[in-house]
């Protein structure tokens, strides 16, 4: 019986030697031959209660250990096995049968995203986008716009100054200026880009977005500037909400004009979003003064026209219900992908 089991090691581990290359299944089908539950090793495990009692413990003991060198011997030939055919397959650098990896998607920004669908939205009733320089001429950004050189606006406090006559803008308005320098009347623009206040806060940030609109042809009228802006905030926010103007100042339009929606948060009712008052401030607007159309000089007989400017993160914020300015700026995937 002894001699019996040294011969099935012997014939084992030569088999595992000669099989270890060829493949998978001949290797394991060495297991099923010696170990496996009706294989030669097992076989004589089994009988050994039929063997003479003195020769038990040590026929027992003998097979047990041959059985564990054998089985050591079969999982090592498996790993190598594998082992050799992965870095075979990278070297060949193509595994067909893997799955392709994905690339993550990107998405616009959800300020780009509003942006683009002002634009659309005022490209419909025929307005063309136009842009201009965030690094502006003084001139531009207040003079132009007749905002005198006392105005509080002007004040170290509000603009970024380069040097005394170069600046940040800080509004998108000096775009008209520089749109009525290179076009003659009829005209209809919208102009959306980033402007700059030295402010920084909860509710303010030293950068954010304007879209600026500006129409001029003969007989525009403040009912057309209504007409508009109505269809616009009915066709950002819906149909059903309200819209009010309320008088208002600015130095380049006049009458002058603040456009108010009906609360979005609570429907008019009163919330702490809209301080209790039921409406939101949305935009400023009006028509162009005609000291502005003398600076570039347009007949201020013969024409008249309408200005808007509106804050694109304010209007986001109202559309998909963010309470926080500063969580456009933070670049939070997790924030970003839910638009
Ligand atoms: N430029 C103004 C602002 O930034 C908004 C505005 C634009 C008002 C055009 C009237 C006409 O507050």
């Amino acid at each position: 019986m002894l001699d019996r089991l040294e011969t099935i090691r012997k014939e084992a581990l030569d088999a595992i030697n000669k099989a270890k290359d060829s493949s998978r299944e001949a290797i394991e089908a060495l297991r099923v031959r010696f170990t496996g539950r009706k294989g030669e090793l097992t076989n004589i495990l089994k009988s050994i209660g039929s063997l003479p009692p003195d020769q038990r413990p040590k026929v027992g003991q003998l097979a047990n250990r041959y059985k564990n060198e054998i089985e050591t011997a079969i999982k090592e030939a498996l790993e190598k096995f594998d082992q050799k055919n992965s870095e075979e397959t990278c070297i060949a650098g193509l595994d067909p049968t893997l799955p392709g990896r994905r690339l993550p998607y990107g998405r616009l920004h959800p300020v780009t995203q509003v942006m683009d669908e002002i634009c659309a939205i005022f490209s419909r009733m025929g307005f063309s986008v136009a842009q201009g320089p965030e690094v502006e001429l003084d001139f531009y950004n207040f003079e132009a716009l007749n905002i005198p050189p006392d105005h509080p606006a002007r004040d170290m406090q509000d603009t970024f100054y380069i040097d005394d006559k170069v600046l940040l803008r800080t509004h998108t308005s000096p775009i008209q200026i520089r749109t009525m320098e290179k076009l003659e009347p009829p005209l209809r623009i919208i102009a959306p880009g980033k402007v700059y206040r030295c402010d920084s806060d909860v509710t303010h940030t030293p950068m954010f977005h304007q879209v600026e609109g500006l129409m001029v042809d003969t007989r525009v009228s403040f009912a057309d500037l209504k007409g508009i802006l109505t269809h616009f905030i009915h066709q950002i926010f819906s149909d059903r909400t309200g819209v009010r103007f309320r008088p208002s100042f600015f130095p380049f339009t006049e009458p002058s004009a603040e456009v108010d929606i009906q609360c979005v948060i609570c429907g008019g009712s009163g919330c702490r979003v809209c301080s209790h008052t039921g409406w939101l401030e949305v935009l400023g607007a009006g028509l162009v003064n005609p000291a502005v159309f003398r600076h570039v000089g347009y007949d201020t007989e013969r024409f008249s026209g309408f200005a808007f400017g509106l804050g694109i993160e304010r209007i986001t914020m109202l559309k998909y219900g963010i309470d926080d300015l500063r969580l456009f700026f933070d670049n939070d995937l997790r924030f970003l992908t839910q638009f």
